[in-house]
């Protein structure tokens, strides 16, 4: 299995090109289902999430073209089904049941189950379908819905879901009347997903707040212009924060610094050293970092999604940080890791106490999930010597060529297998 190696220690600085979004291509590749005809995107990273997402589309019938600017063709769509191999590789394949409710009145999804972050229930995509007119049934397995015809219903959210928004906003769009979600997601890549909607013949107002406001209408089609995907606020976020802990400068360009707000003003918060420009964001830093208490909350709030990789920074921060993990239940996988680096952290409930430290030394560590692994990244950077973190096909669902954009801004970091040797004998022994 692929390891990634870094020999940690150098300040890391100079540009990085951020990717589309995964979590905004993902939604909008499903969503394509719901307006027949060829659709074309582009900045849609290349990514394993990606690609499953792909092959999910392929099940179902609708061909798709890789290339700068993505082609898919869902003109026909011949099964209404989402297996459980897809969904257990990746949890948004749930995503396909709004889509397939709305075009083919019935869709049979398997039930994702836990992961590694916490339980994750799908009951508020449920519930707000069901207000739209959807039936369900829970059956090995699967969760079977059929609808008739949508109708538009005013729902709100009992929790704050993104995927649970998206699939309701999906089915919405082709509802008979108004649609009115309160309490819904106002993440940007919500917004992203209603803009591609909107350029397909939807009807959305509000989307990005916490009230968005639905017209149904009675078809939907393919949009004659490229939707392009927003940029990728986590990662993002994830190379700005190596550009402080390393103690170099980086300089993320190709982002919307609106959707990065929180994040800066973390970063400015710690002491980091932070310029924004009308489509760039850097941050960077010449020496430790102050201590500071996060708090993650849906957007606007601090995203769950940047908590471990603020952690590592805070684990070399001078003085001692709280963080608290209000979104998921078990979002700390990574500090145990993070502590065989040297942190010092203390975990208690949803809250973890970081003791910062003046250097971490690099060990093997292990991937729990995508942003644990970003995480594990960006302690390996900062911490003195060779660090090597197994099951790296984590940050290939959410990084693109995270090896050659760390390696272009001057990390020392290469892919390894796992098992392999590290220490090879000196010569006058291996003869
Ligand atoms: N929840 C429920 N019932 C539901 C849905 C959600 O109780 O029906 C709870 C969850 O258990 C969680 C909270 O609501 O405690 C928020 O979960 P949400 O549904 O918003 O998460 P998600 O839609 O499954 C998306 C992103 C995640 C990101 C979260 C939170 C995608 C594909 N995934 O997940 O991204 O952490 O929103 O912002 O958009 C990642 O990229 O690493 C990642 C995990």
């Amino acid at each position: 299995m692929d390891t990634l190696l870094l020999d940690g220690g150098r300040p890391l600085s100079g540009v990085v090109r951020i990717s589309g979004a995964k979590n905004a291509s993902l939604p909008i590749l499903i969503a394509t289902v719901v307006a027949p005809g060829e659709h074309r995107l582009r900045n849609v990273p290349e990514l394993v999430d990606t690609s499953s997402m792909l092959s999910l589309l392929g099940r179902i019938g609708c061909a798709s073209l890789l290339g700068e600017t993505m082609r898919v063709d869902t003109s026909r769509v011949a099964f209404c089904e989402a297996p459980y191999d897809l969904v257990r590789k990746m949890r948004a394949s749930v995503l396909a049941l709004g889509p397939l409710l709305a075009r083919c009145g019935e869709a049979h999804v398997s039930l994702p189950g836990g992961c590694a972050i916490g339980s994750r229930p799908i009951d508020q995509h449920l519930k707000g379908l069901e207000a739209l007119g959807c039936r369900f049934e829970l059956d090995g397995g699967y969760v079977h819905g059929r609808v008739d015809r949508l109708r538009g219903a005013e729902f709100a959210f009992d929790v704050v879901t993104v995927t649970g928004t998206e699939n309701v906003l999906m089915a919405a769009v082709l509802a008979d009347g108004t649609t009115v979600l309160d309490n819904a997601a106002a993440e940007p890549e919500v917004e992203d997903l209603a803009r591609f909607l909107v350029g397909c013949g939807a009807r959305i107002e509000g989307a990005g707040t916490s009230r968005i406001v639905v017209h149904g209408v009675p078809s939907l089609k393919a949009s004659p212009v490229a939707h392009a995907v927003l940029p990728d606020r986590i990662e993002a976020g994830t190379y700005l924060v190596a550009g402080v802990i390393s103690r170099g400068n980086i300089r993320c360009e190709d982002v919307r610094p609106a959707d990065l707000a929180p994040v800066i003003e973390v970063l400015r918060a710690v002491g980091a050293e932070v310029e924004v420009g009308p489509d760039w964001v850097s941050a960077g830093a010449d020496g430790r970092v102050r201590a500071v208490d996060i708090e993650t909350a849906p957007h606007p709030g601090f995203p769950t999604d940047m908590q471990a990789q603020l952690m590592a920074l805070l684990s070399l921060a001078k003085g001692t940080s709280r963080v608290t993990e209000t979104i998921f239940e078990n979002r700390f996988m990574h500090a145990a890791e993070l502590v065989r680096l040297g942190a010092q952290i203390h975990i208690d409930g949803r809250a973890a106490t970081i003791i910062g430290q003046p250097t971490l030394s690099g060990a093997t560590v292990m991937a729990t999930d995508l942003r644990a692994s970003a995480s594990l990244v960006l302690a390996g950077l900062a911490a003195e010597g060779r660090t090597e973190i197994l099951r790296l096909y984590h940050l290939d669902r959410g990084y693109e060529r995270l090896v050659e954009k760390l390696s272009a801004v001057g990390a020392a970091v290469e892919r390894g297998q796992e098992g392999r040797p590290r220490f090879a004998a000196p010569a006058a022994v291996a003869g």
